[in-house]
């Protein structure tokens, strides 16, 4: 019997985990250069917790929760998204004190959506949260740590959508002239299209299916009908993105799959994505924090998702972030007993280094060296000891350097600065 992973669930390994760890280095400097902590949240929590706070009409919560009853008969779900286990969590030990208010996340979501390209039953997102801030500027503050992650790695062509949702006020007169637009279409509208008229109009605007798209090109924005503070609100969103030199395109259709979201809802896409286009999206959530049982208090946050981010990169070849890599080539004991104490002087300087104690001819060290793709050979034989002079093979120019045993680690020092290790 052949044990693989789960549908729609991933082995993340060798070799793209090195273009993980960079983006997870440079998310992490980012936000904690913008006073943000981390929290680590456990990936299961009360079903409730995720009916109750993105809501109980999206497709997140009627098609795509893993949820389950453990032995105890306790109704649990495997986090769909980061937000509510945040909100629960802050709620739970930090609210009281607000002493910490801002929070960044890296850990895997599960869905159980059709898998397809840049579409997983499991996968990763980093994200942050900020409560107890209403001003627009954070708004802008936290779409811009975006940008900044985006722009550090070296991300080209993603387009930064902007709508405001408007709010508890103006919504449900939006909701009405919505659905006034939407019951003259109802019939021409696809079958999925049809129940949201009825359970979540907004979903409408955000369908899939061309035709649809096509139909309700002529709908009412929501942006036309924000009331005053709303209307203020989005100007001083879009007046801060400005000052940041942050350019964006409002798109009134965009009104996102979870329904905690007021004001400001935004996303980040690509055209190298394919149908899966998003790679980040967040909002404010002035009500969420209150809804799940704590202080009214409002939130703002986005998500990048890991998976669509990596292979953004790797369509764009962006430079090796691995560290170089030094293989010791030792022939006889005495010079494998000498590689052995190199190895250990050259690992805690910081250098990537690994030997294979195996094979006694050179050819196949070399070669070993060569397929797991070694910058640099360190030749050593009894000769090499007699002479106290070692060869330094550089892998990719095929040239070779002699160079004292006692200097090998200064050698490499001068070679790379601390920094590029
Ligand atoms: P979301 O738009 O559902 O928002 O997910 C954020 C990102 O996660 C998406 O833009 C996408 O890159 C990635 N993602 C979502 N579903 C999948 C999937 N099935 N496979 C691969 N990647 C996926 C949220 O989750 C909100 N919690 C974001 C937020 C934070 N809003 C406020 N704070």
């Amino acid at each position: 019997m052949k044990i693989t992973s789960v549908k729609g669930m991933h082995d993340v390994g060798p070799p793209e985990i090195s273009s993980w760890h960079r983006i997870e280095k440079v998310a992490r400097s980012i936000f904690e250069n913008a006073h943000f902590y981390e929290l680590r949240t456990p990936p299961l929590e009360e079903e409730i917790l995720f009916t109750r706070g993105i809501g109980n009409t999206t497709d997140i919560i009627e098609k795509e929760m893993y949820a389950f009853e453990d032995r105890k008969g306790r109704k649990l779900a495997l986090r769909p998204e980061g937000t509510a286990s945040i909100v629960r969590s802050f709620i739970e030990h930090y609210a009281a004190t607000q002493q910490y208010e801002r929070f960044y996340y890296i850990g895997p979501m599960f869905r159980y959506e059709r898998p397809q390209k840049g579409r997983y039953r499991q996968f990763y997102q980093i994200g942050a949260e900020v409560f107890g801030a209403k001003h627009p500027f954070v708004d802008a503050e936290v779409i811009a740590l975006a940008h900044e992650i985006f722009k550090t790695l070296g991300l080209k062509k993603v387009a930064l959508h902007l709508n405001s949702l408007g709010c508890k006020v103006c919504r449900p007169d939006y909701r009405k002239a919505l659905l006034e637009f939407l019951n003259e279409l109802q019939s021409k509208l696809c079958e999925d299209c049809q129940k949201r008229i009825l359970k979540n109009p907004l979903r409408v605007l955000d369908c899939k299916n061309a035709s649809c798209t096509q139909h309700t090109q002529g709908a009412p924005a929501m942006f036309e009908h924000l009331c005053k503070d709303c209307v203020d609100h989005f100007e001083g969103v879009q007046q801060a993105l400005r000052k940041f030199s942050i350019p964006y395109e409002v798109n009134p259709r965009m009104v996102r799959g979870l329904d905690y979201y007021e004001r400001t809802a935004f996303e980040f896409l690509s055209g190298d994505l394919g149908a899966q286009n998003a790679v980040a999206g967040g909002g404010r959530y002035d009500d969420l924090v209150k809804d799940l049982g704590g202080p009214s208090v409002p939130g703002i946050g986005f998500a990048i998702g890991l998976e669509r981010l990596v292979s953004l990169l790797a369509l764009q070849e962006s430079p090796s972030s691995e560290r170089p890599k030094i293989f010791l080539a030792a022939l006889g004991s005495a010079a494998q007993s000498w590689a052995l104490t190199c190895m250990a002087q050259l690992r805690k300087t910081g250098f990537v280094t690994f030997s294979n104690f195996e094979s006694h001819s050179l050819k196949h060290l070399l070669k070993h060296a060569d397929k797991h793709k070694a910058d640099y050979a360190l030749i050593i034989g009894d000769n090499e000891l007699q002479s106290g002079k070692i060869q330094i093979k550089d892998m990719k120019s095929q040239t070779q350097k002699e160079v004292p045993l006692d200097s090998v680690l200064a050698y490499f020092e001068s070679l790379f600065p601390h920094k590029e290790r």
